[in-house]
């Protein structure tokens, strides 16, 4: 019986393939940098035939390093959510880039219907905010000369980055999303599980473009046999943000997880219960399997590791991210200095596209190391957010908070984030969650695995941050966020 698992991570910044042995052994990986376009201020785009190429790539180094196809028994697929493309059913072709969802040019569009949100809400289980894929669609639909009525003649395709690569890697023969990420366009009916006609009617979006959606761990098609020397089965496939929950082993209701990437993402499972919040997360699925839905609380942060990446590469204050632990370390604290990186807007729970970043407190012996302190420290400010919306919405606080993703590690960070959260933090020994997560539900799929349950028992923590700043120090830091937010609001 074949003894490996194919995964694909297709994130914002980097796509990779990873190689895993049933026992979650990490045999392969090979991974590139994905390129980013900024056209406009606010607009943030991929070549989503670049997108291809890349995955195929980086399927074929590490199935290469990993001794070829024939040990694969499936391939699991994870990807970056909302991103939207739009192709050419004939051809492949996309009819433009993919909109990011960082992509903040529906703004004024969502804006200008924001009386609409509290439906769409109770439909969906999100707001009615550009990041999602929907506003996204009726743009492409808008501006590219056409589109809409190639659309209506069923001669387009939409898909989120998932459905994109399905439909390549299965040589255009399949046309498929799994729910986790229909469940992020704003056309997804959470408690029906389908598309919902009157949001298709709302956002003017034809049904001939919309993929079928398929549970997490489903039949989707195999791989064209061209690609990697023989088909191989694709049977898993879920949202970045989902396959790190389930990667996390975060399978009961109440435990958390946080992946510090690009953005910050930070999941609650609520079990078979759609929570309804009332300070701004976003309801939405954890993961579908056998028809069966188990729901998210989830708040979602746009700067993350893209703050620290704009410290290296925009203002040049360090020379890689590694060195801002240093540089945080080497101080007691920022004095009284905030960044606040709302470069894109704000996310949970402010929803604030119009909001931009600002550096504030400044005096005259502020230096390098108090602005790459406090970009640091604002990403714990920021889960902080996250937490108290929770805790606001009664969520039973997590016991500790599961960590994964580039930034944790960074070992001040995660002490930081300990203290200010006051509550332990756990990093695990595979930090590659979400590729891990993809690579179990494709198992699930393929029937080497019994359940969810059963793979859980693989998680292991490597290490645990205990809370350790006093309460009194704790407080005043977090004011003083709070303090500096609602500065930079627009509203
Ligand atoms: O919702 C966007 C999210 O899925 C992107 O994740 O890891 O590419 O920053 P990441």
């Amino acid at each position: 019986m074949p003894q490996a698992l194919l995964a694909i991570d297709q994130g914002t910044t980097s796509t990779r393939a990873m190689l895993f042995g049933l026992d979650g052994a990490v045999l392969a990986r090979a991974q590139v940098e994905l390129p980013q376009a900024y056209p406009e201020e606010g607009w943030v785009e991929h070549d989503a035939m670049r997108i291809w190429a890349d995955t195929l790539d980086v399927c074929r180094a590490a199935l290469e390093q990993g001794g070829g196809s024939d040990d694969v028994a499936a391939l699991g697929l994870t990807n970056q959510r909302e991103t939207t493309v739009i192709w050419e059913r004939a051809t492949g072709r996309p009819i433009h880039p993919a909109l990011v969802w960082q992509d903040r040019r529906t703004a004024d569009w969502c804006q200008a219907r924001l009386a609409h949100e509290a439906w769409i809400g109770e439909k969906t289980g999100l707001l009615l905010d550009p990041y999602f894929s929907a506003s996204k669609i009726a743009w492409l639909l808008d501006h590219v000369p056409g589109a809409r009525a190639r659309a209506e003649a069923g001669e387009l395709a939409f898909g989120t980055i998932d459905t994109w690569l399905i439909w390549n890697l299965s040589g255009g023969k399949v046309h498929a999303t799994d729910a986790t990420n229909a469940s992020r366009t704003l056309l997804y009916n959470l408690a029906r599980g389908d598309w919902d006609e009157e949001l298709l009617a709302f956002f003017g979006v034809p049904r001939a473009l919309l993929p079928e959606v398929k549970d997490c761990a489903a039949d989707f098609g195999v791989t064209d046999p061209a690609l990697f020397g023989r088909a191989i089965p694709i049977r898993g496939v879920a949202g970045d943000q989902q396959a790190a929950v389930i990667g996390q082993a975060c399978l009961a209701p109440g435990m958390v997880k946080a992946t510090y990437g690009t953005g910050c993402f930070m999941v609650m499972n609520t079990g078979s219960e759609i929570l309804r919040s009332r300070h701004r997360l976003l309801s939405t699925l954890a993961y579908r399997l056998e028809g069966r839905s188990t729901y998210a609380l989830e708040g979602s942060i746009f700067m993350a590791g893209a703050a620290v990446q704009w410290l290296r590469d925009a203002v040049k204050l360090i020379g890689s991210a590694a060195e801002s632990e240093i540089w945080a370390r080497g101080l007691d604290g920022t004095r009284g200095v905030y960044l606040v990186p709302a470069f894109t807007g704000l996310g949970a729970p402010y929803w604030d596209p119009q909001a931009r970043g600002a550096i504030l407190g400044l005096t005259r012996d502020s230096g390098i190391g108090e602005i790459v302190r406090a970009t640091l420290e604002s990403v714990c400010y920021q889960t902080r957010d996250l937490l108290e919306a929770m805790r606001g919405d009664g969520a039973r606080l997590p016991a500790a908070l599961r960590v994964d993703g580039g930034m944790v590690a960074n070992d001040w960070l995660m002490q930081f984030l300990a203290d200010l959260l006051d509550t332990p933090v756990e990093r695990p020994v595979v930090a590659e969650t979400t590729a891990r997560g993809a690579a179990i539900l494709a198992g699930l799929g393929a029937g080497c695995y019994g359940s969810l349950e059963e793979v859980s028992a693989h998680w292991a923590r490597e290490r645990r941050f205990e809370p350790a700043m006093p309460a009194e120090r704790r407080e005043r830091l977090y004011a003083g966020w709070l303090d500096a937010v609602g500065r930079v609001r627009s509203h």
